[in-house]
């Protein structure tokens, strides 16, 4: 979702400002600008669409040392170059970029802003007329960009530039994600550290409702009363290969073939110098005095969820429920007496599942994220993080979060198990190898796999994923990665649930992948399969090794049966993928799809 950089220093800010604004496009948006200043005033390019065509506007001849870019992903207003930031006031001095939402921002357009006339129909453009008000009514332009922040009711991450003072950068942040970023002879701004890893891997992060002053040489942040906060720099620990595509076509084909690799790093780094799995003891107290878990994610997350509520259960026996965050948030249900909170998130930033950790904080709950980005919010408000170690994720379609969240969440089932005596029945870590290995074989099944996916999916319009028990929710994520990406409507069933209304939908040639690799309940999903052919569906069915029968389409190798979905996933991966390829789709930028919701 919206994307800010931001760059003051030495050097000429276009380049750095663009290639910033390209490692933020995996976030998903829909239209681009930068602004520059140098002593004739500030110069502002924004094109609707990539910034590849955002490239072919910007007069190459304006030479800035000071700027700021963005990315946008529409919420108030279309798509178009007039609702693209960088925005300015009316008499042209301020220039600003804003990511998040002004909830209340019609109110403020009425109360204080009649006599002044909009351009586009964004939020955004309220936050920089009312600084342009307060400094016309004699305020300091530090003031004046306090006191409209204190007006403001929402979500904001926020650039603003005066074109009356080339050498500051002011910045402000509030439930969106924003960092400050320091180099020798200049400093930055970025919504994440991967935008400007380019020039630095020194950042400072920015707790909500404070303001900073950038310049040049200094970084100053204050609180809103104007009290100054002292922040040291933490150094990001991100390969700038990492973020790079390397020969792959797509990211999302790097990122599914990276998953043995981050099992084995995920076993490695949870495990002690004994070769047992660990986890902090606080996490594993706080495990052991709940007496109901509850796990809050969104989309792909919440797939993992689910799947880790089945282990949690059979492994640790804890009860578990798992609600998605954007519910939840505003139909909290009746909570157990001793409740322990588990946020899953790849990003950390989830609006809609920060508005739960900020609701169960304030109930004096205790807290745990698990999550693949280090210092993201969720990770830092809640009392205890658990991290994915899967390397950064570009492609908008989670892959590799998804197998390393189960992976986390197994683990810590595990050692929960362990540390009060309840008898575990297999060596995890023995296991999760077995997993690493037979992933690595999947993944070098692509062809068949391709085949497969243009054999049922290269003219269907929909498609149906069933599956009993964890198969269940394997064939939910697989429906979810499946219409994300190659807009083929598709959905997810409980394969006895079919007959109760969704069978009405299946035609002839109607695709229906179902997943059987649950021992106890094979029988069942194929007599499911049988009812949907009978009615003309065209049946795929993935099994496992040992449960394999003749009619079926691909057999993924013999695995624990508890952790099934975390190779059962990944032909469905793969199935969307090819689907999306041969569609000519956009792969890793999905229309309308942000990576990092931000925005609740
Ligand atoms: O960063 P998060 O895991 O909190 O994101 C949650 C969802 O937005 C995310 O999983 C989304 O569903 C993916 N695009 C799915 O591929």
């Amino acid at each position: 979702m919206c994307g800010i950089v931001g760059y003051i220093g030495k050097n000429d800010s276009k380049e750095i400002l663009l290639k910033g604004l390209e490692k933020l496009e995996y976030r998903g948006y829909d239209s681009a600008g930068i602004a520059v200043m140098n002593e004739n005033g500030v110069h502002v390019f924004k094109e609707k669409g990539r910034i590849a065509d955002l490239r072919t506007i910007v007069d190459k001849s304006v030479m800035a040392t000071t700027g700021i870019g963005h990315t946008r992903w529409a919420t108030h207003g279309v798509p178009s170059k007039v609702n693209a930031h960088p925005h300015q006031s009316t008499s042209g001095r301020f220039t600003l970029v804003h990511n998040g939402v002004i909830e209340n921002y019609d109110l403020l357009k009425r109360e204080y802003l009649n006599d002044v006339t909009f351009v586009s129909e964004t939020d955004t453009e309220v936050i920089i007329q009312l600084i342009e008000k307060f400094v016309n009514n004699g305020e300091s332009v530090l003031d004046a960009f306090r006191n409209t922040l204190k007006l403001l009711v929402g979500s904001y991450a926020i650039a603003l530039l005066d074109n009356q003072d080339q050498g500051t950068i002011y910045v402000a942040k509030n439930k969106s994600p924003l960092l400050v970023g320091v180099g020798s002879d200049f400093n930055v701004v970025a919504s994440d550290a991967m935008a400007m890893l380019q020039v630095t891997d020194r950042y400072i992060e920015l707790m909500d409702k404070e303001i900073v002053i950038v310049t040049q040489e200094k970084v100053t942040i204050q609180n809103l009363n104007g009290e100054t906060i002292d922040r040291a720099p933490y150094t990001a620990e991100l390969d700038a290969s990492d973020i790079e595509k390397g020969t792959y076509p797509h990211y999302m084909l790097k990122e599914i073939d990276e998953q043995p690799l981050v099992m084995r790093k995920i076993i490695q780094t949870y495990q002690n110098d004994q070769g047992e799995l660990t986890i902090e003891p606080e996490i594993i107290k706080a495990m052991n005095e709940s007496d109901r878990i509850y796990i809050i994610a969104a989309g792909t997350s919440y797939h993992a969820g689910l799947v880790g509520k089945q282990l949690i259960e059979k492994i640790a026996q804890i009860p578990v429920e798992v609600h998605v965050a954007s519910e939840f948030s505003y139909n909290m249900p009746l909570l157990s007496k001793n409740p322990l909170f588990i946020f899953i998130s790849q990003s950390g930033e989830t609006a809609d599942s920060r508005s739960v950790l900020v609701q169960v904080k304030e109930l004096g709950y205790k807290a745990l994220t698990i999550t693949n980005v280090p210092g993201s919010t969720l990770s830092r408000e809640a009392d205890f993080t658990l991290l994915l170690h899967a390397g950064p994720e570009i492609a908008v379609a989670s892959t590799k979060a998804y197998t390393a969240q189960i992976a986390v969440m197994s683990i810590l089932a595990e050692v929960t198990a362990k540390s009060c005596n309840i008898p575990v029945e297999f060596d995890l870590i023995h296991e999760l190898g077995i997993i690493a290995n037979a992933i690595e074989a999947l993944c070098d099944s692509k062809e068949i796999i391709e085949q497969i996916s243009k054999e049922f999916l290269s003219v269907t319009r929909n498609c149906f994923f069933i599956g009993r028990a964890v198969d269940y929710y394997v064939g939910l994520e697989g429906a979810l990665k499946l219409k994300e990406i190659s807009y083929i409507q598709a959905e997810g069933f409980a394969g006895g649930e079919l007959k109760h209304g969704t069978i009405a939908l299946i035609e002839e040639g109607t695709p229906v992948i179902a997943l059987a690799t649950q021992e106890s309940v094979n029988l069942s999903i194929r007599g499911n399969v049988k009812e949907v052919v009978a009615r003309g569906a065209n049946p795929c069915i993935i099994s496992m090794k040992g449960l394999e029968m003749d009619e079926d389409s691909f057999v993924i190798p013999e695995v624990h049966e508890l952790l099934t979905p975390l190779i059962s996933v990944i032909p469905l991966q793969l199935i969307a993928y090819y689907a999306a390829l041969h569609r000519g789709c956009d792969v890793d930028k999905p229309r309308n799809l942000a990576k990092s919701v931000t925005v609740e």
